[in-house]
């Protein structure tokens, strides 16, 4: 008898053209190359122009994820988008990337998880292909972080850029294969660690004419942010391991929330995965919130890091606190 499980068929990525450097960014604010790159790791990101959203940028993602799985959008019965930066808060961001792409009459939702949100879609996709509801989904990460950034704050604008990752998710019936555990957790009682002002329409009344570009930035407390970062991922680390009856030394290639190379270091020593076995863009693109892993996911893909068979370790963290972790077998 077959056993069913969910696989990844096929991802895409889309990132704007515009790089954005270290020393770009020491002529903006007071900083140097030097305190970023040790702090962070991060050397460059890339930022989106002003009239690129994040449907511009999801849609490019899913219709390359559609293209390597030699599929058309009428074959998509799922559209499950991450984000923290719509371009409008009704209706959701997959409702637009659907329409864009004219599927047929696809089930659209967004997921506001942060940076872990990516992570989650795949599990509610999971979960929906194995009750039966569908068979094939698009999970989506499309995140224009540069327009939430505070670009006269030193201590978040040299962190994050724009990017948008997708996969194409499908039932399979090849035992041991496709994702082998999921975990989410998170922990409302930290959402003051990273947040934005709570100017949406039903907190306190807003007075739109006091209101200026500042109030919709991302504020942050990094220290403790990293805390619960290294902690958080280190947890998922555990659960999806246990959750599958795999131990750390079989796992390929992990794959963590790309923020920062220290986070990244520390959930991968504590992993037991050598550096060379762990993937790091976060140098070239900084973080890009839920899109970092499907993003690096594409990149190893296409480079032959990930292969047919590879064992695959995804843990992410973020706003919320969210965090959660992915074990898959290519
Ligand atoms: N350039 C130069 N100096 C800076 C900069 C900068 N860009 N930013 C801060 N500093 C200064 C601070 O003002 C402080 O100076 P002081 O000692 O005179 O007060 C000093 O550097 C140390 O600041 P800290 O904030 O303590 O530095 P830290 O080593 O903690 O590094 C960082 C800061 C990089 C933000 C780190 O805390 C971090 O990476 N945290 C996690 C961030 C993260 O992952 N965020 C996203 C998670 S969720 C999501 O992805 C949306």
């Amino acid at each position: 008898m077959s056993v069913e499980t969910v696989r990844l068929v096929s991802t895409g990525m889309w990132v704007p053209s515009r790089v954005l450097t270290n020393a770009d960014l020491e002529r903006m604010v007071d900083t140097t190359d030097e305190w970023i790159v040790e702090r962070t790791g991060i050397r460059e990101r890339r930022i989106a122009a002003d009239d690129v959203g994040v449907v511009e940028m999801g849609y490019r993602a899913a219709m390359q994820a559609l293209e390597r799985a030699k599929l058309e959008p009428s074959a998509v019965d799922a559209v499950i988008v991450s984000t923290a930066t719509p371009d409008r808060l009704l209706p959701a961001t997959a409702c637009d990337i659907e329409a864009k792409m004219g599927t047929n009459g696809a089930v659209a939702f967004d997921i506001w998880g942060a940076c872990s949100g990516w992570l989650y879609a795949l599990n509610v996709a999971r979960g929906l292909i194995l009750s039966g509801q569908i068979d094939t989904a698009l999970c989506i990460a499309s995140e224009k972080m540069s327009a939430i950034t505070d670009w006269t704050d030193r201590a978040t604008c040299v962190l994050f850029g724009d990017a948008a990752g997708a996969a194409v998710v499908q039932r399979s019936d090849q035992e041991g294969r496709g994702i082998l555990a999921s975990y989410m957790r998170s922990d409302g009682k930290l959402a003051e660690l990273l947040h934005r002002r709570p100017i949406g329409p039903s907190s306190v009344p807003v007075d739109v004419a006091e209101l200026t570009v500042r109030d919709g930035h991302l504020r942050m407390a990094g220290r403790e942010v990293f805390k619960n970062a290294v902690r958080s991922m280190c947890e998922s680390v555990d659960a999806v391991l246990e959750q599958a009856g795999v131990s750390k030394d079989e796992v390929d290639l992990l794959l963590p929330h790309q923020a920062n190379i220290r986070i990244i270091e520390a959930t991968a020593k504590y992993a037991g995965v050598p550096m060379e076995r762990v993937w790091v863009n976060v140098d070239r693109y900084g973080n890009t919130s839920s899109a970092t892993i499907p993003v690096a996911l594409r990149e190893a893909r296409e480079q032959g890091v990930v292969k047919d068979g590879s064992l695959v370790l995804m843990v992410a963290f973020g706003g919320g606190l969210t965090w959660g972790g992915t074990l898959l077998r290519w």
